[in-house]
């Protein structure tokens, strides 16, 4: 029993270190498969070590069949669903699965108590008790079942937001902020009670507190905040996970838990500030944000394009900056695009690619399906590297993004993406807008540059419109073009 323990100990320590390595490749695009490879090697180990502790510790045969049969059943819904989701479906997959992890926290936590706090005299308590830890134990139970149950319902209400099952916009109850100061004020009153006198009733009412809270949370973030709100819920997931970790007595939880957990905080941390949002407010529920005036603005006519005129204009331009987004990601416009990309720089065109942080549905997407395309790296800048640029730039195409691209953002202090960076593609000489309709992007919010004098329309998906200017624009070498002297 002794070499079962030191083996699972030594095996849970090499797990630990190939998760550190895991996060280490998956910070930079060149080594993150091998990041996901150390990941999956971890994750091996690790279950197998759980298994065979299990049997070391003379497991009952119905015990060892749920926890095979659990494994069996997990790995084959997570081999379906990663298999079926589409690269735009990632993001609420995502939150659901941030969803599981504070479910299990919760009944991880009310196991601990059943096993526990519930009897007083039974032999752990008893235990623990003697050792001075049974309140550190109550402790452990109460705030992972809260952190758990946060987690729970705010991931489902981000799934939801996410999968347009609702609505993004920000649910703006009166005194929001005093609603969730409250909650917590009362989670800590009632933590200090659990810990002196253990009630049932005290867990189930902080169990539902909990999942009203994540809930309201969520709830109260508007959709352009949803990619912090995803990253931020990770982190969630992983302070549950560890405080699971404590209470099983699993040193691997608590580490991935806390690699988890503070991991997914940095990146809320640089995602608010690349996104000019404050940390606090995010983190609180939108604490501090207070609904805007309704919009009934009236922008003017917009201008439409055939893409037949969009390739005239390409043909005399000198600079084209192509800034993707959401759109081009649903449409599969990236290989037309890299096409279309391909055929100008033939033609002596500059053309580069301006990519806003949270373009598409997460973080990278854009470049992704860019480098997928086998569109070069070094004509694909970021939005602080390329947006001093668009002044100098004859046409911009924006492929199917809007609220990256939304001047409201920079000009209207009460919109509700205000103070937001976005790509100042509205200073080019000529801006084309390839959408379906003038509807909304992500963040529900209209977008003055679909009626500025420099901006024309052109309506449809986004493949069929590039496949067309594709088509429409001639074949002509770069010497041709130098000859003709058209520039
Ligand atoms: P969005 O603002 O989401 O706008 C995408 C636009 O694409 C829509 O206006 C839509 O207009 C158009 N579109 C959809 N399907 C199309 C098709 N087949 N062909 C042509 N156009 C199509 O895009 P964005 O500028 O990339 O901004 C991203 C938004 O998502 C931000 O608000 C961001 O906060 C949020 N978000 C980002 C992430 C991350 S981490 N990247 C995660 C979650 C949320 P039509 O319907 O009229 O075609």
């Amino acid at each position: 029993m002794f070499a079962v323990e030191t083996t699972a100990t030594a095996a849970y320590i090499v797990a630990a270190l190939l998760f550190i390595l895991a996060l280490a490749g998956l910070s930079k695009h060149e080594t993150s498969k091998v990041g996901n490879t150390f990941g999956i090697a971890g994750m091996t180990i690790a279950l197998v070590a759980t298994v065979v502790l299990a049997l070391g510790r003379d497991i009952e045969p119905l015990g060892l069949g749920l926890l095979l049969g659990a494994m069996a059943v997990g790995a084959a819904i997570g081999l379906w669903r990663a298999r079926i989701v589409e690269m735009t479906g990632m993001p609420e997959l995502i939150a659901l699965l941030h969803s599981f992890v504070g479910l299990a926290a919760v009944l991880v936590g009310w196991n601990g108590y059943l096993h526990v706090e519930a009897h007083p005299d039974g032999e752990e308590a008893v235990l623990l008790d003697a050792a001075g830890m049974l309140g550190i134990h109550s402790a452990e139970v109460f705030i992972g079942v809260f952190i758990g149950a946060v987690t729970f319902t705010g991931s489902i209400v981000a799934n939801l937001k996410l999968s347009a099952r609702m609505k993004s916009s920000p649910l703006m109850l009166p005194g929001k902020n005093a609603i969730n100061i409250g909650a917590l004020l009362v989670f800590f009153a009632l933590t200090v009670w659990f810990v002196i006198d253990p009630h049932l009733w005290l867990l189930a009412a902080v169990t539902v507190l909990a999942l009203l809270l994540g809930w309201h949370l969520v709830a109260s973030i508007g959709g352009g905040d949803m990619p912090v709100v995803v990253s931020m819920l990770n982190s969630y997931s992983g302070w549950a996970a560890a405080a699971s970790g404590f209470l099983l007595g699993n040193d691997l939880l608590i580490i991935t838990g806390a690699l988890v957990g503070s991991s997914g905080a940095y990146l809320s941390y640089i995602m608010c500030k690349a996104m000019n949002r404050s940390f606090i407010s995010v983190i609180a529920g939108g604490f501090g944000i207070e609904a805007g005036p309704a919009e009934d603005k009236d922008y003017g006519e917009h201008r439409e394009i055939t893409a037949e005129a969009v390739a005239e204009l390409l043909d005399s331009a000198d600079s084209v900056i192509i800034t993707p987004g959401y759109g081009m990601a649903v449409a599969q416009a990236q290989y037309g695009v890299a096409e279309l990309t391909r055929k100008l720089r033939e033609r002596g065109v500059n053309v580069r690619f301006g990519i806003h942080p949270v373009a598409g549905r997460l973080p990278g997407h854009m470049n992704v399906l860019l480098a997928e395309a086998k569109v070069p790296y070094d004509i694909v800048l970021e939005m602080d590297e390329i947006n001093d640029d668009f002044a100098e730039t004859s046409v911009v195409l924006v492929i199917g993004a809007n609220d990256t691209v939304n001047p409201a953002a920079a000009d209207d202090p009460g919109s509700p993406i205000a103070g937001m960076p976005v790509l100042t593609v509205w200073n080019a000489e000529n801006v084309i807008v390839f959408k379906r309709s003038m509807a909304s992007g992500y963040a529900g919010v209209q977008n003055p540059l679909f009626f500025r004098e420099n901006t024309q329309m052109l309506f449809g998906d986004a493949k069929d419109r590039v496949d067309a200017i594709n088509a429409a624009l001639p074949v002509r070498e770069k010497s041709e073009r130098a000859s003709s002297g058209s520039r």
